[in-house]
């Protein structure tokens, strides 16, 4: 039996009179009159169907052949042969039709039609063989694959931070917890919980991300970036929000915020030029049937220059703006994405990179500024999506520190390790968070953060 190959290679490379056999699913089949059937068949490898032609010949052309459907899986075996469709320069000569498994047309639910993306999310086990689906798998894919080269090319190491944690790094207190305690009946002391009976034998949680470990080892290796799952349980109903999404973030030593911000661009435009040269196809049809200008905004993107303002001078645009925002801005409030996509969108029309934001809507890890008000923070907007980066200068101050951490409410025992770093050896050192599925957002033009995850969790939702 000739060993599979891939769709993709076959269009790339394939040559007239190739011998070849691609397994896959049908997309469609057209039967012809002159006694003959076109079936399309795709393997996920591309955008791209092989296009096949099934002859009478064939001995299960009418057992078989005739009642392929969409979403059947097959092998075909068979000679490469010139294409007079427009498209493709070949199409494959069934020689030999092997049917793996039917799908049925009356149960299978995807259908030549273009279903909804809320209706796809409710049939996650076949919507990646849909075209926009197929699609943000292999953006995704490709978008991680870069992550890894981007770093690797200059030096980071790749380091893997834990997913059960024990402390808060945001320390807003959205957290899953991690027990093994029988809910029923959770072991109590004069009221509370006794958390020493618990697996651990201390409260657990899901990171919500890996920053507080990677800090530990840019102390000691200089650059590193870790890229994985993270997880909040803030009750954030948006197209924005997963409770699992996965974060990308390097953490520098001997670095300020200034490098911090230069590091974020230069790592943003790596990657859009990364899919501009790298995704073609399925960037075409992202363009074609998403977001007309998704092609078009990256291009302009490695080409700008980021607009770069403090929060102090955003709030002033804002408030001098006329508009009337859901949420009013003054100085010392959250910026809300509908003020970041204002500032991206309408004032200048490319991403932005807002600095120095007051220290009290901060995390208390960021190192604060002379002013005593605010500290070195920055996070990248872009349109359409608002934020796509939130990073900082940490504080490296042990004095500063801990008294930040007191006036956060949080706890010095549990954060002794951290402080121990301020303690021995400490140094500036600067990273940011990357959260990777609003880049996919961005770079696809997906409208909802639910459609650019294979399995994506929200509040009240978790049926796969
Ligand atoms: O701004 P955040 O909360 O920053 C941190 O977690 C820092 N510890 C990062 C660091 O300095 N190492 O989150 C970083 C990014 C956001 O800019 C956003 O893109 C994404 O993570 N993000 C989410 N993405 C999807 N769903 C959510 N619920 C998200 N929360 C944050
Ligand atoms: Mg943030």
């Amino acid at each position: 039996m000739l060993p599979r190959t891939r769709i993709a290679q076959v269009l790339q490379s394939g040559v007239v009179g190739d011998k070849i056999a691609v397994m896959g699913w049908v997309r469609t089949k057209r039967d012809s009159k002159g006694g003959f059937s076109f079936l399309e068949v795709n393997d996920g490898s591309c955008m791209s169907n092989l296009q096949v032609i099934a002859e009478k010949g064939l001995p299960n052309y009418e057992s078989e052949v005739m009642k392929l459907q969409t979403g059947c899986s097959v092998r075909v075996s068979g000679t490469l042969v010139a294409s007079p469709g427009k498209g493709q320069k070949v199409e494959l000569k069934g020689e030999e039709i092997h049917v793996y498994g039917w799908a049925d047309p009356d149960t299978y639910p995807l259908q030549k039609k273009r279903h909804s993306f809320e209706f796809l999310r409710t049939i996650a086990h076949l919507r990646p063989r849909t075209n926009t689906f197929g699609a943000v798998a292999r953006v995704r894919n490709s978008l991680s694959h870069a992550i890894h080269t981007f770093f690797q090319e200059r030096g980071f190491l790749y380091l893997h931070t834990p997913i059960i944690t024990g402390s808060d790094c945001e320390g807003a207190g959205e957290m899953f917890r991690v027990t093994t305690f029988d809910l029923q009946n959770v072991p109590r002391t004069d009221g509370s919980v006794d958390y020493g009976k618990d697996f651990f034998g201390s409260p657990a949680n899901l990171t919500v991300s890996g920053q507080l470990e990677a800090e530990i080892y840019a102390l000691s290796m200089g650059d590193v970036y870790t890229f994985g799952p993270t997880f909040r349980a803030e009750n954030s109903n948006t197209s924005r929000h997963l409770a699992e999404f996965w974060m990308v973030e390097p953490e520098m030593a001997f670095c300020d915020l200034d490098g911090d911000i230069e590091l974020a661009k230069s790592f943003l435009k790596f990657l859009f030029r990364h899919v501009l040269s790298n995704c073609r196809e399925d960037m075409e049809f992202f363009n074609k049937f998403i977001d007309s200008t998704a092609i078009k905004t990256l291009e302009d993107l490695v080409e700008q220059d980021f607009e770069h303002i403090t929060y102090t001078e955003a709030v002033d645009i804002l408030t001098r703006s006329g508009e009337s925002f859901e949420f009013p801005v003054k100085w010392g409030t959250d910026i809300q994405s509908e003020h970041e996509r204002y500032l991206c969108e309408k004032v200048f029309r490319k991403p932005v990179v807002l600095t120095d934001f007051p220290r009290e809507i901060k995390a208390f890890y960021m190192k604060c500024n002379e002013d005593g008000k605010t500290v070195r923070a920055m996070d990248v907007l872009v349109p359409r999506i608002g934020e796509i980066i939130g990073g900082s200068q940490r504080e490296d101050d042990y004095e500063t520190l801990r008294r930040r951490i007191e006036e956060s409410n949080l706890s010095l025992e549990a954060y002794w390790w951290y402080l121990d770093l301020r303690k021995f050896g400490s140094a500036p050192h600067a990273g940011f968070g990357l959260g990777f599925e609003r880049l996919l957002q961005f770079v696809t033009g997906m409208a909802n953060i639910r459609d650019v995850i294979p399995f994506p969790r929200t509040p009240g939702n978790l049926s796969f």
